[in-house]
């Protein structure tokens, strides 16, 4: 049976430019493009998850603004619940500001998560019943911090996994760390999680070593253009990235981790889910915007099948 998910996490509006070349600081560059739409890393992994097939709930808040009317309206169209979509009356609905380097793919993003950062102890109230109810519930550091100790508590005393997505970085409590199941940092978020500076497998397998004693049970690592990561206790496996022809890298992590919260929700195991997520994050890129290029289940079924078939045990 399917595993409901709860993420409790950001909801953003994304304002992207796209230009040939990244501006440094002082500069200014001519733009090709423009782009307005849904964003926020919570949110875009909410919005994979669902279009993978998961059964997904959002926590998340937003402002009485006109992002935050863009925000509802945007899960309608998707056929997502938005009864857990927070309402602030005093702070304003998240805002990031993105530039995509349109030849590299690569991007720059500095996000202002406003009403996200304004959680309340009575708000978490109000969504206790799907806390606790949740098969699994999947977090990041875009919302305030003890929003989101608060929630973890609440989901372990309940026994619900707790997948941790430590994006933007941020040092987490030991307290906390060991209260989770599964944690899927980037290159750069597992250096400042265990000081290890992860090149390939080898120093994946030392970082996931450190994790491991901190208390967390799993551990996913994402390696851009190196590929991707897994480890237990008694198995580790790294698997090369999927070439694509990247158009934008925006939500690409995102993208990996609603593929493969999804493929946990359904019982498959941690490096099968590992496949799910590579290929989730690999068609992402082939597509403009966050939540907009997230793909539909038949989609990544394809890919998958195609790169992995026969492969998987
Ligand atoms: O991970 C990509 C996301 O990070 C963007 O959608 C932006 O909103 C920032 O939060």
């Amino acid at each position: 049976m399917r595993k409901k998910v709860v993420v409790l996490g950001s909801f953003v509006t994304d304002l992207t430019s796209r230009s040939e070349k990244l501006p440094i600081p002082g500069e200014t560059v001519l733009g090709s493009s423009f782009q307005m739409g849904p964003g926020g890393k919570g949110s875009n992994q909410a919005v994979a998850a669902h279009r993978a097939g998961a059964d997904v709930t959002m926590i998340t808040k937003v402002g009485r603004d006109v992002f935050g009317r863009e925000a509802l309206e945007f899960y309608r169209s998707e056929g997502m619940d938005t009864t857990y979509f927070l309402m602030d009356d005093r702070h304003a609905t998240g805002s990031a500001l993105i530039n995509v380097d349109s030849v590299t793919a690569q991007n720059q993003i500095v996000v202002v998560i406003g009403a996200c950062d304004h959680i309340t102890h009575e708000d978490l109230e109000t969504c206790r019943a799907q806390i606790e109810g949740a098969g699994i519930l999947l977090l990041q550091h875009e919302i305030n911090s003890s929003a989101q100790y608060e929630a973890i508590e609440m989901a372990h005393r309940a026994g619900v996994q707790i997948i941790l997505n430590p994006a933007p970085a941020a040092e987490i409590p030991g307290e906390i760390m060991k209260k989770l199941d599964v944690v899927t940092p980037n290159e750069t978020e597992v250096q400042a999680l265990t000081g290890i500076f992860v090149r390939n497998g080898e120093d994946a397998k030392r970082a996931a070593e450190v994790l491991f004693q901190k208390g967390v049970k799993q551990v996913v690592i994402t390696m851009g253009k190196q590929g991707a990561f897994a480890a237990d206790k008694n198995r580790s496996e790294w698997i090369p990235r999927i070439p694509v022809e990247a158009r934008d890298t925006t939500g690409a992590g995102d993208a990996f981790n609603g593929g493969f919260v999804m493929a946990m929700s359904e019982g498959k195991d941690l490096f099968t889910s590992l496949r799910y997520g590579n290929v989730t994050g690999a068609l992402s890129v082939t597509r403009a915007g966050s939540s907009p290029s997230m793909p539909t289940r038949e989609d990544i079924q394809r890919l998958y099948q195609e790169t992995y078939l026969n492969k998987e045990q």
